[in-house]
């Protein structure tokens, strides 16, 4: 069977990975690729009235994590796992590694209860888990997001939290990164657009996934 390009784009808020989600549709597209640009909490109309309470109504930190999960389950049965069996590209805004970094290490919420949903939700019938191929994990020292966040739009419940919950989300993106490196590509985000793009689009050549004409 046919299968597709499973690429996440994980980050702190402030590290500007959203911005470069598109460029790499882009260059998707121009190699003749059908994309899909999704995004999580959300990608389906159940997902985003959950990310909606998520993202604005008070909750526990269980909750929270219950939620985004169910989210998941209704991305991936509706969304991803579709796409993927059509052969299309899918590149998500944001996938479990976030789950882990923001109710996991920013809210200390405790890790083998978010494994276990991670079991649950992301089980491939024929045994494994259905995880990106790849995660472009945009590092941002969390001082420098927290400058670059102050300076934009109203926050929501996690864009509002001091920087102390920033610092441990990075930590545990990066215990992340650490147990799972074949899988993140490490984008150093404190450079400017263009750099990032560039290092973005390497990344993708190097673990050839695009080809190597410059785009
Ligand atoms: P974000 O992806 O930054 O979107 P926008 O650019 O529109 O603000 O916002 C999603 C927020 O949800 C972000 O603060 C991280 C949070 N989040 C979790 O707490 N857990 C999760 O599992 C996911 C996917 C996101």
């Amino acid at each position: 069977m046919q299968q597709g390009i499973f690429i996440s784009f994980e980050g702190i808020d402030g590290a500007g990975k959203s911005s470069h989600i598109q460029a790499v549709a882009d260059a998707f597209r121009l190699q003749g690729k059908a994309v899909v640009q999704t995004r999580e909490p959300g990608g389906t109309a159940l997902a985003e009235k959950l990310r909606d309470m998520v993202l604005h109504d008070a909750m526990d930190p269980l909750c929270e994590a219950l939620l985004v999960f169910a989210a998941r389950r209704d991305h991936l049965q509706q969304v991803i796992e579709p796409a993927l069996a059509r052969g299309d590209v899918v590149l998500c805004d944001r996938f479990t590694d976030a789950t882990f970094a923001y109710q996991g290490g920013g809210r200390g919420f405790d890790l083998r209860v978010l494994t276990q949903l991670e079991q649950w939700v992301q089980a491939l019938p024929g045994g494994g888990l259905r995880q990106p191929g790849l995660t472009l994990w945009f590092e941002l020292d969390p001082a420098v997001a927290a400058h670059r966040l102050a300076q934009a739009r109203v926050p929501d419940r996690f864009e509002s939290q001091p920087q102390t919950f920033f610092n441990k989300v990075h930590l545990a993106y990066a215990a992340r990164a650490h147990a799972d490196a074949k899988r993140f590509a490490r984008i150093e985000a404190d450079a400017s657009m263009d750099a990032v793009r560039q290092a973005v689009l390497n990344a993708l050549r190097e673990r050839g996934l695009l080809s190597a004409e410059p785009t």
